[in-house]
């Protein structure tokens, strides 16, 4: 099986891209280690400290933050890094190329119910002009992007990437620890017979949404004259994760509870890196009104409304707007 190394080099990653992305996963493996002693290393359960998010932090949380920090800090290749779990951008090494974003522990709420969670990341550019605390260079959108990906913990842990060329899945080999590749160039399929969206959400959706899931749920006698099926782990990852493998639409929409909050998912390090592995295996990534990849970002821990997965369905799903 083909090793991850020699994808990224078929598929163009500069060397120093290829170290970069080989030190962030290292920290992923340590993180899916430590995920995996659960209860047995003290792991699970809540801090006594909130995130910029207004979130609880997890204990796993704080420790997935601190691994990818300290590795990627001590690489030399990172300039700047923005995390879910940090208020501010955290300078790293005045001469790094790279500018990286992560969620270090999707699916927060799955830790203390051994169920999926995942860490999803985002590699950009960075300026020279850019001084390493200035935040200001985070603040392009997606296209910017030059890698992105997810590792997601799950029954075996394993990794969807993309430098551009295709979004690829690997399977950690824990034997040797190597990501080794199990899916070359997935294709979403382009029509879909299941959904994912907290339906506990409905009163504080848009007409838009209200009336397409309202559409999905009428099935067979309803205007898309399908039954549809629903899904929800709750951790984006893995909803990405099962809509990249057999398709689907995958929605976290707008929310009218709070205009200053346009929907609950973070635009630098949840919907970004999702939209460009959605958009390179063949699917869509929208926001409802543009292209997610192309909304500029005025801060680094922006929200935005995500509707992503199988083209023809977001299609379908875009035309209510
Ligand atoms: P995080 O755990 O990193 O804060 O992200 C949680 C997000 C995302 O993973 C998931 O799709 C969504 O929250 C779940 O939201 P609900 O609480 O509405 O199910
Ligand atoms: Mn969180
Ligand atoms: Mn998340
Ligand atoms: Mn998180």
């Amino acid at each position: 099986m083909k090793r991850l190394n020699s994808q990224l080099q078929d598929d163009g990653a500069p060397m120093e891209l290829i170290l970069l992305i080989r030190t962030l996963l290292a920290g992923c493996k340590e993180i899916a280690f430590r995920v995996s002693q659960g209860a047995l290393a003290g792991v699970l359960g809540s801090t006594l400290s909130e995130n910029v998010q207004g979130e609880t932090q997890k204990k796993l949380d704080v420790i997935s933050n601190q691994i990818l920090k300290d590795i990627l800090k001590d690489s030399g290749y990172v300039k700047a890094i923005s995390s879910e779990e940090e208020d501010d951008v955290v300078p790293c090494n005045p001469d790094g190329k790279y500018l990286v974003s992560f969620d270090p522990l999707d699916g927060s709420s799955n830790t203390d119910i051994n169920s999926l969670i995942g860490t999803i990341f985002s590699i950009s550019h960075a300026p020279q002009w850019m001084k390493p605390d200035d935040p200001s260079a985070f603040l392009q959108p997606g296209t910017q992007s030059v890698a992105a990906g997810y590792v997601l913990y799950g029954p075996s842990a394993m990794l969807a990437m993309t430098t551009g060329r295709g979004t690829h899945i690997y399977t950690l080999d824990k034997t040797h620890g190597g990501f080794l590749l199990t899916k070359a160039n997935v294709q979403v399929p382009e029509q879909t017979a299941e959904f994912a969206i907290n339906t506990s959400n409905q009163r504080h959706w848009e007409e838009p949404i209200q009336n397409y899931v309202a559409d999905l749920i009428a099935g067979e006698d309803g205007p898309r004259e399908k039954d549809y099926n629903m899904r929800w782990v709750a951790a984006m990852v893995g909803d990405i994760h099962r809509v990249l493998t057999r398709g689907g639409i995958f929605l976290y929409p707008f929310d009218k509870r709070n205009p200053n909050k346009p929907g609950k998912l973070r635009l630098l390090y949840e919907a970004n890196p999702m939209a460009f592995l959605m958009e390179q295996a063949g699917g869509l990534a929208s926001t409802g009104t543009g292209r997610i990849m192309e909304v500029m970002p005025t801060e680094i821990h922006q929200r935005v409304p995500v509707l992503l997965g199988s083209k023809e369905e977001v299609k379908a799903c875009l035309s209510y707007y």
